[in-house]
Order: C-alpha cells, then structure tokens, then sequence
C-alpha cells in the first residue's frame, strides 16, 4: 500500500514537473550557430575506438545581439532520417521535449559571449551508441536550459554530411530490444498495480 502510494504521489510529480519544461518548437528556432563534425561523408566509425572532433560557432554575419541570451551550447549526436525508419523511438518531433532524434549528449560548455572564437570539442564515440546513420547537432541554450538558437552539420533536409557509427557486434540490437521491453514492462506492471488496488478496494467494501 505505502508502494502503491509513493507511485502515484511520483507519477502525479513528474507528470507536474514535465508540464512545468517549456515547449519549446524546433521550427521556432532560428539557425545561428555554424557547427562542423569531423568524419567525412559517408565515413563508418567504430563506438568505442574511433574520434569525432566537433567545432561550433556563432554565425558571424547575424546581427549583433542573437546570442544575448546564450548561456549553454549543447552539442548531441543525431540520428539520420534513414536511422529512422521503422523505429518510432528514433521519432523526429517538432516538440522539443518530445523529439527523440538526439538522444546522445556529446558535450555542453558555458557560451561565453565575450569570446566568439570557435569552440572545438573531441569526441570518443561512446561504446553504447547503437549502428545507425548520424550528423551532429548543437543547441544554443538560454539560462532556463531552453533552446533558443541551433546548428547542425547537415542540410535542412538532413541529407548532406552524414556518416555512420559502427556498434560493438551484436550489442545495438539487444540494446534497443531491451528498451522496448523495459518500457512494455513498465506499462504492464503499471497497470497490474492499478488493476490489483480496484480489486482490493472492491473486495474491502463488501
Ligand atoms: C550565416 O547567416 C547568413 C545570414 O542569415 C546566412 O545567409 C548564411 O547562410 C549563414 N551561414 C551558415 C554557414 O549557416
Ligand atoms: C577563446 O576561446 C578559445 C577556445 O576555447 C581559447 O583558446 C581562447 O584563449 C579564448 N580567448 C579568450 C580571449 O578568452
């Protein structure tokens, strides 16, 4: 019962912090920061073993002042629309908060607006990053951690400048199986608990 309890009291929490994140809409964002990423067109990296070197930058030729509210760049790596296809969790949304195409952080630093010079950052591709199509993607973050400015390495479209990313053997598959499980899990033993209680309260009232 106080399990039962400290669920609900968690779920109805969560549920009021994440309706607190703004919404933030990536078509709203505007394309200011230049960002570059290493490996060639169509280059095959190994997670684990292989290195991307990032740069990104403020767009120089923008107006004075698009970068007034920056105080966070950061930068993820991002799935191809062709990683995407027939994985629903790899889903692109306008929703920020709801876009899964980014799921892999490579690194946020402070921005620091005094010093607009490039910022470059080396990557090791981290051994859990599944076999998949890529491009990289920074964000320009304001002091509520929302976004308020981008760029990425490829075309809008998403067609140019992306490389692959090689898993460990065999792990990308059991990887992802085992997220789609855990959440199928989490929903069934959500509902047995709910279904449990209605039959126990019911059971009470006789
Ligand atoms: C920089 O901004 C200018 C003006 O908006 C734009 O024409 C240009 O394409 C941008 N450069 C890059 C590399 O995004
Ligand atoms: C600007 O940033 C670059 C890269 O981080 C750094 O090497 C350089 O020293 C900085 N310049 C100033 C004036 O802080």
């Amino acid at each position: 019962m106080a399990s039962l309890r400290l669920l609900l009291a968690s779920l109805v929490l969560s549920s009021l912090l994440c309706s607190t994140y703004a919404n933030v809409l990536f078509s709203s964002l505007k394309r200011t920061l230049i960002v570059t990423a290493s490996p060639p067109q169509g280059a095959v990296l190994k997670a684990g073993v292989d290195k991307i070197t990032v740069t990104w930058g403020l767009n120089q030729t923008l107006p004075a002042g698009t970068d007034s509210a920056y105080k966070t760049i950061k930068v993820k790596l991002c799935y191809a629309p062709i990683s995407q296809k027939d994985r629903a969790w790899r889903k692109t949304e306008d929703k920020l908060s709801k876009d899964k195409t980014c799921p892999h952080k490579i690194v946020a630093k402070p921005y620091n607006s005094a010093n607009k010079t490039v910022q470059s950052f080396e990557w090791l591709v981290e051994r859990d990053v599944p076999t998949a199509t890529y491009f990289v993607r920074a964000y320009a973050l304001d002091s509520a951690e929302d976004e308020v400015g981008y760029g990425q390495t490829t075309d809008v479209h998403k067609a140019t400048s992306l490389f692959q990313i090689q898993a460990i053997t065999g792990r990308h598959t059991t990887m992802d199986i085992c997220s789609i499980c855990f959440s199928a899990f989490a929903v069934v033993s959500l509902f047995g608990f709910f279904f449990n209680e209605k039959r126990r309260a019911k059971k009470g009232e006789k």
